[in-house]
């Protein structure tokens, strides 16, 4: 079948680590026999300094005709540490997820079992965690109206939700569920907070639609908490903008490294699909950098695409790389690999048609063989 995909490598590791992405996504093309037609756009920090804007109109108007969009991450310490910055690299993915519509931002989370020694937490304590987190991605604090008083003396950010924004992520939360172990958990704060006490209103009221699944509420900081203490307990998860940009992150820690998390953003007519880790600064062009985020943002893409084998071809690449510890840095500290190694393992793995097996032996001599 044919493609367009649409690649933003943006900055920081954006672009070492997308670029393992579309070699392995060509690799898939090859073996499958696909025509993936990629094409480059900047977005971010490389934005602002090329053109002057983080979201050029040309990158958005790319997006809007791809059937899908690779992204890599976006931030600069330049503009992270001068809050009176008036345009910021942030605001391109913002613009970028309001433009396309992407509502719903899915984020899986595995506690891998080659892994678990990986993690800071206690192994029998994270040892078959296996959740999904749906986080709501246009709306709430992030896109409500913000301003500073004059004086420069008080400033705010309002936090704002519709019935009609949290029901179409709702619904995905709850079919999703369906299709897993058919428990949702509602993360809100509506002890304390207007909004959550209507995403409570609104999500019992679905409930009803999906009888099957189990519905449970969580305050933020509760949720915070367990995530820690019996990540175990979720299944699908459901919030807000920030709480859900908060608690994916804290839920990286179960994974061994917040390298390996990979995000699809859904909307009704655009998909965008990126690894939850940032931009990483310090390590750009250094080739440390782990792309397994990024690859697996890729697979999450060909499932979009209906490429369902595909996508399983490249996660069954992945866990040997990670069986095998041809891994960055992050994950292998004694004989790691660069972020290209690791990309052309990938690919090596995707197109061995005849699934040899990979010898260990060979691959710690510098050679990505397969016998
Ligand atoms: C994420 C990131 C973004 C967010 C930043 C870069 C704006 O942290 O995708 O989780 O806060 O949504
Ligand atoms: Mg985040």
């Amino acid at each position: 079948m044919k493609f367009n995909i649409a690649v933003l490598p943006g900055d920081g590791i954006g672009p070492e680590i997308t670029q393992q992405s579309v070699k392995v996504l060509k690799a898939v093309a090859d073996r499958f026999d696909h025509e993936f037609n990629f094409e480059e756009a900047e977005v971010g920090a490389v934005a602002i300094d090329k053109l002057g804007d983080p979201l050029p109109e040309t990158t958005l108007e790319l997006c809007k005709k791809s059937d899908a969009v690779l992204f890599g991450a976006i931030g600069d310490p330049k503009y992270d540490n001068d809050p009176s910055a008036k345009v910021r690299p942030e605001q391109g993915l913002l613009r970028l997820r309001k433009e396309l519509g992407l509502f719903a931002n899915i984020r899986p989370v595995k506690a891998h079992e080659s892994l678990l020694h990986q993690s800071p937490l206690k192994r029998e304590n994270i040892e078959g965690a296996d959740m999904i987190i749906f986080r709501e991605l246009t709306g709430g604090i992030y896109f409500g109206e913000k301003s500073t008083s004059e004086d420069g003396q008080s400033a705010s950010d309002l936090c704002t939700y519709s019935v009609e924004e949290i029901e179409r992520v709702a619904h995905l939360a709850f079919k999703a569920a369906e299709t897993r172990r058919n428990k949702l958990t509602l993360v809100d704060k509506a002890n304390v907070l207007e909004t959550s006490r209507l995403w409570r209103k609104t999500v019992t009221k679905i409930a009803k639609e999906y009888p099957e699944v189990a519905v449970d509420y969580l305050f933020v900081d509760n949720a915070a908490m367990q995530m820690i203490l019996n990540p175990r307990q979720f299944d699908v998860i459901l919030t807000e903008n920030m709480f859900g940009d908060i608690i994916s992150d804290e839920a990286s820690v179960i994974g061994g490294s917040i390298g390996l998390l990979e995000s699809a953003s859904v909307g009704n007519e655009n998909a965008l699909f990126e690894p939850i880790h940032g931009s990483y600064p310090q390590a750009a062009g250094q080739g440390i950098a782990n792309p397994v985020a990024s690859v697996l943002s890729a697979a999450m893409l060909l499932d979009h695409l209906g490429l369902k084998t595909e996508a399983e071809t490249v996660r069954m690449a992945v866990d040997l790389s990670l069986k095998l510890n041809v891994c960055t840095i992050d994950i292998n500290k004694d004989n790691h690999y660069s972020t290209e190694r690791v990309g052309d393992f990938l690919e090596s793995v995707i197109s061995d048609t005849e699934n040899h097996i990979v010898n260990k032996e060979n691959l710690s001599l510098g050679q990505t063989t397969i016998i």
